[in-house]
């Protein structure tokens, strides 16, 4: 039940228990989350390596002899974890994947069928030339052939690297470059709001601009023709090692799982590398504490694969526990604005994982739609990727989750590999607008400019000061900790997340965005420099700055581009058109603006650096405060009647 104080804002006061009927059969008790917590750190992780299949025992939970391990000396295989040990626990024809494409189109495969399909794929492209160590990378639009290629690697110990399908031939072309992969998974095409979208033609430009030599392999989506160019065709390899067995590679725990790339404070595209024992644990531990799930759940995460979200919650961490995962091909509006709610009901969701910007965006259309549809099923709410306001998190939790579902906020970072920061929803109380606590087993604090840890109320810096198995291999070198942002302060190990937050007198956490030039937006992280110098690439333009901004009226975040044309160059319709197509071409259609304004100048501190909060505060139509500290106060209020909306 709700019970909001009068007095204090709502935001600081507002407490949401767990529904008791939730409470009782929640996978984590109070009394477990008790028992993790006495177990004290680094012990208590021994609680996720146990949910795993070991092929040898680690000999310590966590060793750091300069590089921080996880569960050394152990060896296990993760596609042997999220497919073959349930089918030998006589679970094969239970669902592992539920697939909806256009309207009414759907597949499913049984943990038997994705057995068969992903040791097939694992002979194939071991005939192919791949060994064990080799990068293959992944650029799939949302079909099942996309875990199953994912799982096919881990079975032979090549890590992957998934590139998300909207990114541009550049965009992959840098990508296939950073990592050496000489392997590419693509798909001739995939569809979007009904539409054929050609993705081999980009996946071959790509190719054709990288160094070394690619290999392709191509999934057939849109039709029976073989699709044209290089690579052999997906169906076709599968078709020729049906029925093979491929002995899964026995991997040590701190070998590599994949690679992803994230956006880094630098602006380049930054590679993350996560490991097999470590990040496998920590993601099957959290799907089970905070999301709940359990073999016989049907969990849909709604994030795109390509991104770490859909690597550990869409597929890891829900087939590691033998669950059934969701995947959907297209948009949440198309055919209609009640997709989402249509999927959710035809496949018996448990539960749902999405981000604010999409909850915004079902705001927007309207309620009417979830209560359509029967969503019964629904037994927790999840949200990731922004924080999400009481507003939303109020709807979400009365017209997706009927009142009675508990709704999980939960905080992390493509680097900690899986949740760190989040409420156990059978345990603890809910605080709309506040992430909760960190989980057991981690620990943060908000600390001031010299590393001082800050009291309740204060703002500062979120850093985690212990280490976690889900951490990328990165922040486990300590050659890297200066460059990586991890370090010690007086001895103390410590990773700055690079988020802003403040903690509440009860001490849950509220996030209040990054601190350095990165844009989250719907679970993607995109580089401020990248898309600002494509925009300063374009002829004609003198400057840019770009931020997220968020329109009340549509309750949608976007990317809004302010943009400075060169003396005597109009900024017109085609300027505007010309900079969505250099960010289109270069990094892809993700990082398209929403919104360009053109602007004689932008806003700059004495010392010239161009100020991207007053830009971002009329973005969202927010008050500026005292502008007094710009070197050009003035042009702020002329942007704000410049607006392009
Ligand atoms: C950044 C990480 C987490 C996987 C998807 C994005 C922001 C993430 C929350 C949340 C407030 C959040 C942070 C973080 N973020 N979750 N629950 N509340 N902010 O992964 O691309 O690595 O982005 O997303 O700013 O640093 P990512």
């Amino acid at each position: 039940m709700a019970d909001s104080s009068e007095d204090g804002p709502r935001r600081e006061r507002e407490w949401v228990d767990p529904p008791e009927r939730f409470a009782e059969a929640a996978n984590v008790t109070a009394a477990d989350r008790e028992a993790f917590e006495r177990a004290g750190w680094p012990g208590c992780w021994e609680r996720a390596a146990e949910m795993l299949a070991w092929d040898d025992p680690y000999d310590a939970v966590y060793d750091d002899a300069g590089t921080v391990r996880w569960f050394p000396g152990g060896r296990l295989n993760a596609a042997y974890n999220c497919v073959d040990r349930h089918v030998e626990a006589g679970r094969g024809e239970e669902v592992a994947i539920r697939w909806e494409g256009k309207l009414d189109e759907t597949r499913t495969h049984t943990y038997r069928e994705l057995a068969e399909e992903v040791n097939a794929f694992a002979a194939a492209l071991r005939e192919l030339g791949v060994g064990e160590g080799d990068v293959v990378t992944l650029y799939l639009p949302m079909l099942p052939e996309l875990p199953i290629a994912m799982l096919a690697c881990a079975r032979i110990g090549a890590p992957h690297s998934v590139v998300f399908a909207g990114f541009s031939a550049d965009a992959l072309a840098t990508r296939l470059d950073g990592a050496d992969s000489g392997f590419l998974v693509t798909a001739d095409g995939y569809y979007r709001r009904g539409t054929a979208l050609d993705l081999k033609r980009r996946a071959d430009n790509a190719c054709a601009s990288v160094d070394h030599a690619v290999e392709q392999v191509v999934v057939n989506r849109l039709g029976d023709e073989r699709p044209a160019g290089d690579g052999r065709a997906y169906a076709d390899l599968v078709a020729d090692h049906e029925g093979a067995a491929v002995e899964p590679a026995s991997r040590d725990a701190t070998d590599l799982l994949f690679l992803i790339y994230t956006s880094g404070t630098t602006g380049e595209p930054t590679l993350v590398r996560h490991t097999t024992g470590g990040y496998l644990a920590h993601v099957a531990w959290t799907s089970h504490a905070v999301l709940d799930l359990g073999p016989d759940d049907t969990h849909w995460c709604s994030a795109d694969v390509g991104w770490i979200t859909g690597h550990s919650y869409a597929v890891y961490g829900p087939l590691a526990l033998g669950a059934t995962t969701v995947l959907y091909e297209g948009t949440p509006d198309h055919p209609e604005t009640d997709r989402i709610w249509r999927i959710i009901e035809r496949n018996d969701v448990d539960v749902f994982y999405t981000a604010p910007a999409s909850i915004r965006a079902f705001m927007k259309w309207g309620e009417e739609h979830p209560e359509r549809h029967d969503l019964s099923s629904l037994r927790l709410l999840g949200s990731v990727g922004e924080p999400i306001d009481e507003t939303a998190w109020h709807w979400y939790r009365d017209h997706v989750g009927d009142g009675e579902c508990p709704v999980v906020d939960t905080w992390w970072q493509t680097e900690t590999g899986g949740i760190v920061l989040s409420t156990l929803p059978g345990v603890d109380r809910m605080r709309p607008g506040a992430v909760g606590k960190s989980l057991p087993g981690i620990e943060a604090a908000v600390v001031g400019p010299g590393g001082e840890r800050l009291p309740a109320g204060e703002s500062g810096r979120l850093v985690l000061t212990r280490p976690w198995p889900g951490m990328a291999r990165s922040l486990c070198e300590a050659s890297d900790w200066g460059a990586r942002r991890t370090r010690t302060v007086d001895g103390e190990w410590r990773y700055d997340t690079g988020d802003n937050a403040v903690r509440d007198e009860d001490g849950y956490l509220h996030l209040l965005g990054r601190a350095d030039d990165v844009l989250t937006l719907s679970g993607r992280r995109l580089s401020t420099t990248e898309i600002e110098s494509t925009i300063v690439g374009v002829e004609g333009v003198a400057e840019a700055a770009v931020v997220v901004g968020s329109d009340d009226a549509r309750r949608e975040s976007e990317i809004h581009a302010f943009v400075s044309p060169e003396a005597n160059v109009a900024g017109d319709g085609a300027l505007r058109e010309r900079v969505r197509a250099a960010v289109a071409e270069t990094i892809g259609t993700v990082a398209v603006p929403d919104v360009v304004t053109f602007a004689p100048s932008l806003p700059k501190t004495r010392s010239g650096k161009v100020v991207r909060r007053y830009l971002a505060a009329i973005a969202n139509g927010e008050d500026l405060g005292d502008t007094s500290a710009l070197r050009n106060p003035e042009v702020v209020g002329e942007l704000e009647s410049l607006l392009d909306r």
